[in-house]
């Protein structure tokens, strides 16, 4: 099994290494090999992905990616900016479906800016479409008007689109994560408005008809964001188009208070996937040893899962990182009164601990 380790930039090298000495406490035949990405690439290469690093990408079982970007490269072109690594690598590998789960984990109640009422136990999942839509949609560019509301000006433009099958495939995907949870899926779009999200919802709705035991509803865009913070438990699997579902996704994180804690997983059709915490590169804390490196740990977990086939692995991942939280490890991102505030590289000596001692115990139990 290889994984393909590609770091990136800010908090990106520092999370990173500590979900890799997670994998090595597992003693498991994984290979790993790493390569630069976003603006370490492009200062390295002067390119945020690089030929190098997208071979090694594609031939990897699995990715566990960091983060990019960096306000020093705004104003490059955007084919050169860190954001292009990721956006390449989704297209090329033909990541599609993307799973952004919203845990609120017991001990970070407080952490919401929600009442806790509100959030305690929440367990929302967004399946995001990540190759579609106005993110790839062609054509797109800027030029002159020649109809609209003042031809002859200069204007900007992008195309919203999706195919059948691209809907389909992603519509299957969260029936299926449906069934195995608690068998609801809410379906976002906005086909009050958009051509392309009323055939989003009708095929969305065919695909259920293949799926008897999942209750499907569909709701607009714009009330889903408000239900997610007036009664964000009333979601269970949410399936949306790829802008959609970038909005909903931060919104749905920031409400558990710790977006520090969420990881996330894009797959293919073959389960390849890239594994990356929710949370971007961080620059204004980068290289402080104080970034919190839980959510590309439980990435790590994810990974185990999806693209690794080892799910017994990924559950003691898991458990190790809830027995951390347990001890009332926290990093600043998460710290409250009364427990104890660690840096990047202590909590992830904690999770290694705490994995050894579940290695050990099982070995001794056998
Ligand atoms: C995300 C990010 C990316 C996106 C950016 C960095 C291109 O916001 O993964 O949600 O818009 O998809
Ligand atoms: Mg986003």
């Amino acid at each position: 099994m290889k994984i393909a380790v590609l770091p990136g930039d800010g908090i990106g090298t520092e999370i990173v290494a500590e979900a890799i000495r997670v994998l090595d406490t597992l003693e498991l035949p994984f290979e790993m090999e790493s390569a630069p990405v976003g603006g370490a690439a492009y200062e390295a290469h002067g390119h945020p992905l690089p030929e190098s690093t997208l071979k090694l990408a594609k031939e990897a079982d699995a990715i566990l990616f960091g983060a990019v970007g960096d306000w020093k490269y705004d104003r490059l072109e955007r084919a050169l900016r860190p954001e292009q690594a990721i956006l390449g690598l989704r297209k090329h590998l033909g990541l599609f479906a993307n799973f952004r789960p919203a845990i609120c984990y017991e001990e970070l109640v407080g952490a919401s800016s929600l009442k806790p009422e509100l959030i305690a136990g929440l367990d929302i999942l967004i399946i995001r479409e990540l190759t579609g839509d106005i993110y790839f949609g062609q054509p797109r560019g800027r030029r002159t008007a020649v109809d609209g509301h003042f031809p002859g000006a200069e204007e900007a433009f992008d195309t919203m689109r999706y195919s059948r099958p691209e809907i389909e495939r992603i519509a299957h995907v969260a029936f299926q994560a449906a069934q195995k949870r608690s068998k609801r899926v809410t379906s976002v779009d906005k086909a009050n408005v958009l051509e392309t999200f009323q055939f989003w919802k009708d095929v969305v709705s065919e695909v259920g008809k293949d799926y008897p035991d999942v209750e499907l509803d569909h709701m607009y865009v714009d009330n889903a964001a408000m239900q997610l913070v007036k009664a964000p438990k009333k979601f269970d699997v949410v399936v949306t188009g790829n802008m959609f579902g970038d909005i909903l996704s931060d919104e749905a994180a920031m409400l558990t208070g710790s977006i520090g804690m969420l990881p996330s997983a894009s797959l293919n059709s073959g389960n390849q996937g890239l594994y990356e915490p929710s949370h971007g590169s961080a620059p204004d804390i980068a290289g402080k040893g104080v970034a919190n490196p839980l959510a590309t740990i439980l990435s790590t977990a994810m990974m185990l899962r999806f693209s690794l086939n080892q799910p017994e692995a990924a559950e003691r991942v898991e458990s190790a990182v809830k027995q951390v939280l347990a001890q009332g490890l926290r990093t600043a991102d998460i710290w409250s009164e009364g427990t104890t505030r660690v840096g990047t590289r202590e909590m992830g000596d904690a999770v290694v601990a705490a994995l050894s001692s579940s290695i050990t115990k099982k070995t001794i139990t056998g």
